[in-house]
């Protein structure tokens, strides 16, 4: 096909960035051939400088999320780990938890899980026709039983940055603690955990934060005392007890922790402070402008996603009229070398709610590596199938 680009247009970034920066590959590779051993764990100096590393990626974390203590910054394998952590250790019998029709099946599954358990109870807020949840209809939520509030931060669907700071006052003055999936706005919106009093931040490495899979973490507030365990085994402290440790971080981890993945975040890290995330996210947000305007010209294109795209994320999705989203994905794929996400995205109640269900939608998203020609490339590929979706 003409002008089928040599590599993949890749507008799957919401799933996971590609590629990642040269640098901190490059960087992650070097450090961990140095100091790969097992954290803290040996008596000899490698190990301690492991360790250092560790605690160093702790606090330019806790520095990167507004959080003041990096003892309660938890690693994980990424952010539906640090959810299920969240949810095992802070919600009980009897429960009650406000939540919203926004969220990925990585907070939708582990309540339902809770809830076929007999263990909770829970209430979905709903969206309005923007995509953005009023922080009064989750507080009129919350009952005298509610225990946990838990929102997306960003709709992987919708790309709307949610009123965190504003729920999380709310929440705070009524005492409920806020539970934040960040999965989609680390890395490219500024999060303050303190300033906001969110009591828990579900972070992953691999998407904005432009670091390998494998890693994220859960950053918690230092009010949040009685979280439990839920996993439970070597720490490499306190070995003599057959109790594990309530010690911050140690409470939330076990076993040996990535520390391949530690050293990439910490220099994804790096570059995303040198780049200046108000930097990246801009430049995202002008291709998405520049996107979403094509596509709203090209006639048999369903748009869903509002044309003032303040407090968004770089993601839109759309359908092709008459064209199952999967065919449409296959076809950009297979005839045009372009890589996007296709079929509901792991959040099926926004698709109920769009009117998008059972097929989905097809979702571009936006990274540090796209380009105006990507666009261009796009768009020219989606009015040839909207005109061929036409005629048929
Ligand atoms: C809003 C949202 N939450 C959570 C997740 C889960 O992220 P991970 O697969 O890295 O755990 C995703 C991933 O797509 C997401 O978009």
């Amino acid at each position: 096909m003409k002008d089928m680009p040599a590599r993949p247009v890749y507008l799957d970034n919401a799933a996971t960035t590609f590629p990642k920066p040269a640098s901190v590959l490059g960087k992650a590779i070097a450090t961990y051939r140095r100091i790969g051993v097992s954290p803290g764990r040996g008596g000899y100096d490698l190990a301690a400088e492991a360790e250092e590393f560790v605690r160093e990626t702790r606090r330019k974390v806790a520095h990167f999320f507004g959080s003041s203590d990096p003892d309660r910054v938890i690693f994980t394998g990424n952010a539906t780990d640090a959810l299920n952590i969240a949810f095992q250790g802070l919600l009980h019998p009897g429960d009650h938890v406000v939540s919203t029709r926004l969220e990925h099946n990585s907070v939708l599954r582990p309540l339902y899980h809770l809830r076929q358990k007999g263990i909770i109870e829970y209430d979905l807020v709903r969206f309005d026709g923007k995509g953005f949840v009023d922080p009064a209809d989750i507080i009129a939520a919350i009952r005298p039983d509610t225990k946990l509030v838990v929102v997306t931060h960003a709709s992987n669907v919708l790309g709307t940055v949610q009123p965190v700071r504003e729920i999380g006052r709310s929440c705070a003055e009524r005492g409920v603690p806020l539970l934040v999936d960040a999965a989609q706005s680390a890395g490219v919106v500024p999060i303050d955990v303190d300033d906001w009093h969110v009591a828990a931040l579900a972070f992953t490495g691999h998407k904005s934060m432009l670091a390998p899979t494998g890693i994220g973490g859960l950053v918690l507030a230092r009010q949040v005392e009685n979280i439990e365990s839920s996993r439970f085994g070597g720490t490499g402290i306190n070995s003599a007890s057959p109790v594990h440790t309530r010690d911050f971080p140690y409470r939330l981890e076990a076993g040996t922790l990535n520390l391949l993945g530690i050293i990439g975040l910490s220099g994804s890290l790096d570059y995303l402070e040198e780049a200046g995330i108000e930097a990246v996210h801009a430049r995202e947000m002008e291709l998405l402008g520049k996107l979403r305007e094509g596509l709203s010209l090209i006639t048999g294109i369903d748009l869903y996603s509002v044309e003032d795209l303040s407090d968004h994320v770089a993601l839109l999705t759309a359908n092709v009229r008459g064209m199952d989203p999967h065919d449409a994905g296959a076809i950009l794929d297979g005839d045009f070398n372009i890589a996007v996400r296709v079929g509901l995205h792991c959040a099926p109640l926004v698709h109920e709610d769009l009117g998008t269900a059972p097929q989905g939608t097809i979702r571009f998203s936006i990274g540090p590596f796209n380009t105006t020609r990507h666009i261009d490339l796009v768009l020219k590929a989606m009015k040839e199938i909207a005109r061929h979706a036409g005629e048929g």
